[in-house]
């Protein structure tokens, strides 16, 4: 594709009003939400969403998000049913993602060829300013090139996407750092989780009959994902680095990469335990759910950024919040898990 100016702004009344003029005319933006950085095109404009792919690089049949900023929006383009809205009341605005069966209005391109269109309407004023101020739903996958990790800082869209899109609103670091909960409704009163979030199966099971989590969560081989390469098989969120997923306690995994010959190792652990590691500790606060959560995808692009050949991650609890850190560390780790007596 041809290389195009990529201007980052700082998020403002005036760089949002000239963001969504791009967005109008068919652009891309790229623009922080609470999870991580969304890449924008309208959700109407003809061909647009078909930008987002090629700037991407990604498959064109994985369908993409529909951004709003208010959740009744969704009834432009989307069949909604009163559950969403016992959802929308309780979750949203906010890191949760509803699959309903779509309208003719959405271009075919943003939903991959589905009959379906996921909805979501983020918490953050810059993604809902740029929202209201386009006049239009936003496409928005993660504006990361396919495969690597989602981009929870401005500068990590700028490594990934410089050249590729429009404009880059930068407003700073994401909240919670790993991508929004997606959920389907199951039309008797359950939903089923399709991708884990910061919003739990606890937390929907305060608002639906039944909450199923999909197979797919914890066994990446039950994604139907196509391998790019063999070797690639179920890789996503992929540093260049080796991604180790250990299943041990911290101080075997903190053992294993100490005694890893791997020339540049690195390990992945709670601040108190910088002085433990001999190779690169890369420090992902205080070794809660939230605290992991932000930090993941940051600190795998660390890791890069550091050149390290291996970094090594304690698999959390598949449970609450360390739910959707056990489904992107496990994908980053190329389905496996490596376990202390290995
Ligand atoms: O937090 C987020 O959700 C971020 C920010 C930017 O909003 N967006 C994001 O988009 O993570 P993306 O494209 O990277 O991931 C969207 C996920 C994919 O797993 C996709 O397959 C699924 O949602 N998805 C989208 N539309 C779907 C549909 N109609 N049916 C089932 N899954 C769908
Ligand atoms: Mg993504």
């Amino acid at each position: 594709m041809s290389e195009k100016k990529t201007v980052v702004l700082p998020v403002s009344e005036d760089t949002i009003a000239y963001a969504a003029d791009i967005i109008r005319r068919g652009g891309l933006v790229a623009f922080p939400t609470e999870t991580v950085y969304g890449l924008g095109a309208s959700a109407y404009y003809p061909g647009a969403a078909k930008k987002i792919y090629e700037a991407k690089g990604r498959p064109s049949d994985n369908p993409l998000i529909v951004h709003v900023s208010d959740p009744r929006e969704a009834e432009d383009f989307a069949v909604v049913p009163d559950e969403f809205y016992r959802l929308a009341e309780r979750f949203m605005p906010g890191p949760l993602t509803v699959v309903m069966k779509k309208t003719e209005k959405i271009d075919p391109s943003v939903t991959g060829g589905l009959d379906t269109v996921a909805v979501r309407c983020p918490d953050h004023p810059a993604a809902r300013a740029l929202i209201k101020a386009s006049g239009c739903p936003i496409a928005a996958p993660s504006a990361n090139r396919s495969g690597s990790p989602s981009p929870t800082e401005a500068a990590h869209v700028i490594s990934d996407l410089d050249g590729r899109i429009d404009a880059i609103l930068d407003g700073g670091a994401c909240r919670v750092g790993v991508e929004s909960t997606v959920i389907s409704l199951d039309g008797d009163g359950g939903c089923t989780i399709l991708r884990p979030g910061d919003v739990t199966a606890d937390m929907l099971s305060e608002v639906m009959r039944s909450v199923t989590v999909a197979g797919a969560v914890t066994d990446p081989s039950l994604s139907g994902d196509r391998p790019l390469s063999p070797g690639m098989k179920y890789k996503h969120y992929s540093p260049r680095a080796e991604v180790i997923a250990y299943d041990g306690t911290l101080e075997e995994m903190i053992k294993a990469a100490n005694s890893d010959p791997t020339e540049r190792t690195g390990a992945i652990v709670p601040d108190g335990y910088a002085g433990k590691v001999n190779g690169t500790a890369l420090l992902s606060g205080d070794g809660g759910a939230d605290d992991s959560c932000h930090a993941f995808f940051a600190l795998l692009r660390r890791a890069d950024e550091l050149s390290l050949d291996r970094v090594y991650v304690r698999v959390p609890p598949k449970t609450g919040k360390f739910l959707a850190l056990y489904n992107r560390l496990i994908r980053a780790a190329g389905g496996r898990i490596t376990k202390p007596d290995n």
